[in-house]
């Protein structure tokens, strides 16, 4: 408990009459890197946005470092700072180049000078292996980059954990490996990270956990192998067949 970066208790989220969370119960503690995984559909997402109040929440608690962010009167931009966020779509500014994009939310939120936003976003630009890329506008990059990018500009903000959802699901094939050997580095780095993944072989080989969800309700959860290739709850063993073997074919 003393080394929770993430707490959620008892989420409920309802969209109008809707309920998509019934009750999540999840401690990410520091360090650790957890995949979620699940069908369509099964709030998936709107858990990690929760957790960075790009939702609000409808009941329950959700704590970061200790403090309770569904408090109203919490600071947004101060939240931000600490859960780094990287989405399915990149979400970089197609008008600014990379280095602009990984120095921006440094120098408003954290008010950084202009001059160690930039060391700052070089180091991790580097560290996504586009460390001479800095120049270039999104638009020049392939997706794989362009995502790398997200990383490096979510990096920049020193967060205490990074949530991914569906890093690499908008990417070609041939990109997809560069992004998750990015993400596996930094799990090995001891970046604590919450992944929602359709990337089974990622999930098993560099998760400390993964997390089975399925309509708005943790399914079942432990460690990575025996969810992934012993899976309990008929549920999970459904969805793990379609993932594994998507035509249904005779292995
Ligand atoms: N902004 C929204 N307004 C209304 N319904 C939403 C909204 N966002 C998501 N939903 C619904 O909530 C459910 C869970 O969505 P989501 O968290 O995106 O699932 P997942 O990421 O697992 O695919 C879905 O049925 C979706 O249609
Ligand atoms: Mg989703």
């Amino acid at each position: 408990m003393s080394n929770a970066i993430v707490t959620i208790d008892n989420l409920h989220k309802s969209y109008g009459e809707r309920e998509v969370l019934k009750g999540i119960d999840l401690a990410v503690n520091q360090g650790e890197v957890v995949c979620i995984i699940g069908p369509s559909g099964s709030g998936k997402s709107t858990l990690l946005r929760c957790v960075n109040q790009l939702e609000t929440t409808t009941s329950g608690r959700i704590t970061v470092l200790g403090e309770d962010i569904t408090d109203p009167d919490l600071d947004i931009d101060a939240l931000r700072a600490r859960v780094g966020m990287v989405f399915q779509q990149f979400n970089l500014f197609n008008h600014m180049t990379v280095l602009e994009n990984c120095t921006m939310a440094q120098r408003k939120v954290l008010r950084r000078s202009k001059g160690e936003a930039t060391k700052i976003a070089l180091k991790n630009l580097e560290l996504v292996g586009l460390g001479d890329r800095g120049n270039a506008t999104p638009a020049q990059l392939s997706g794989g980059q362009q995502q790398r990018v997200a990383i490096a500009r979510a990096l920049s903000m020193n967060p205490d954990i990074m949530l991914f959802d569906e890093p690499t699901s908008a990417l070609d094939p041939e990109l997809v490996g560069d992004v998750l050997k990015v993400m596996r580095s930094l799990a090995q780095q001891g970046m604590t990270m919450m992944v929602v993944t359709h990337e089974m072989a990622f999930a098993r080989d560099v998760a400390d956990r993964v997390i089975f969800m399925d309509q708005g309700v943790v399914v079942e959860e432990g460690n990575a192998a025996q969810v992934i290739t012993a899976p309990q709850h008929e549920r999970t063993q459904e969805f793990l067949k379609r993932v594994l073997n998507p035509t249904g074919d005779a292995e």
